[in-house]
């Protein structure tokens, strides 16, 4: 009997300044390949969006040809394109929606309509390829339903309450800057480049985070949103009062890095764990974006988790699970999270009418 074949999806993301194409299947991530445009915008400290879309658009047939190839696969196989409609940057997103209509169309195959946050929310169940004919297990109900989702990005800082997959509550977002651009700011008052995470984790491991005291926004409210921008504000009038010797001391940047880092995922801790407490029957959460990428994000938030289990044990005693994402590259802005989405939801996100949505919500 001939063995029924999954589908292969052909995923496109370009939100923001990485143009970026996937080939999927199901689960699983046969290839990903990303173009970043980090040095282009690097001399603007931001993503500039008319300078992402020519870079979009120079990038994107080569990158779906690399896609193609590093899955060994041919057009004829795709049965598939999936592509973000937002949120992101209007003429970014424009490049990727043109690039799979028209590739849908010459290969007469449907297009299915992916928002890039849920591509964030369920990086956490992409599988690496593997030569086992198998496919991958899908997402086990009972032991991870209803999970807590947290999208921590460079554009968004989400809780959100997850049924099923396609099944999501709000339960806070930012009301402000999202965490990965407060750190990108802070990043910047200190000529660190942009972005400035990955810097500032790297720089933070030898500093003290106790040096200097961030404080803590949003204590006073029940709600679970966040604000960034008083961290941002706090970092700027500290940064101002220090004179200009320690200011460029190693240690003090050390210092402060470590400081800064705290301040920002103190509070993202905070309201997690108010937020896990609130909803004491939630049995996994779920870490993406480009912060979660974060070693000392993910350890503290372990420890939360295991706080959360001593005061409100799941029935017998099950431990809730962290869930991220299998490699670092899957945090950051990648078509593969999109294909695996598209695989998860299938005919659901069929749009014979796509358009660009920056707003788009989850
Ligand atoms: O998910 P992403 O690539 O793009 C958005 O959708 O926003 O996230 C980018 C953000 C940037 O703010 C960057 O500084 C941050 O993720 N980031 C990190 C780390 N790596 C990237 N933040 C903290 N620690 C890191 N290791
Ligand atoms: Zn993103």
């Amino acid at each position: 009997m001939p063995r029924t074949r999954q589908p292969l999806i052909l995923a496109i993301d370009t939100s923001c300044d990485d143009t970026s194409v996937a080939v999927t299947s199901g689960l699983r991530v046969i290839s990903n390949v990303v173009a970043s445009q980090t040095q282009l915008h690097k001399q603007y400290g931001g993503v500039f969006p008319t300078v992402a879309k020519l870079a979009h658009k120079e990038n994107i047939e080569p990158t779906i040809r690399a896609a193609l190839r590093g899955a060994r696969c041919t057009a004829g196989e795709i049965t598939a394109v999936a592509v973000t409609v937002g949120p992101g940057l209007a003429p970014a997103l424009e490049v990727g929606i043109r690039a799979a209509e028209t590739w849908a169309r010459t290969n007469a195959v449907p297009v299915l309509a992916v928002n890039h946050l849920e591509g964030h929310l369920l990086s956490v169940l992409t599988q690496p390829n593997s030569r086992s004919p198998e496919p991958p297990r899908e997402p086990d109900d009972a032991a991870l339903f209803p999970a807590l989702g947290m999208i921590v990005s460079g554009g968004h800082t989400q809780l959100l309450k997850i049924r099923q997959v396609g099944r999501y509550e709000l339960l806070g977002t930012t009301l402000d800057d999202a965490a990965g651009e407060c750190l990108d700011k802070i990043g910047r008052m200190l000529n660190l480049g942009y972005p400035a995470g990955a810097a500032i984790e790297e720089l933070a491991r030898t500093g003290n985070r106790e040096t200097v005291t961030f404080p803590l926004p949003l204590t006073h409210q029940k709600t679970f949103d966040f604000s960034f921008s008083g961290l941002k504000t706090f970092a700027r009038n500290y940064l101002e009062a220090v004179s200009e010797k320690d200011r460029h001391s190693s240690q003090f940047i050390r210092d402060f890095c470590a400081s800064a880092q705290w301040g920002v995922f103190r509070h993202i801790l905070y309201k997690a764990q108010r937020a896990l407490e609130a909803n004491p029957e939630i049995r996994s959460v779920w870490l993406g974006g480009g912060v979660a990428a974060n070693m000392q994000l993910r350890t503290l938030l372990r420890q939360s988790i295991r706080d959360v289990d001593k005061k409100n044990p799941l029935t017998g005693g099950v431990k809730r699970r962290l869930l991220v994402p299998y490699c670092k590259k899957l945090c950051a802005d990648n078509a593969a999270m999109i294909g695996v989405v598209a695989g998860l939801r299938g005919d659901a996100l069929k749009d014979e009418n796509l358009d660009r949505q920056p707003r788009m919500r989850l």
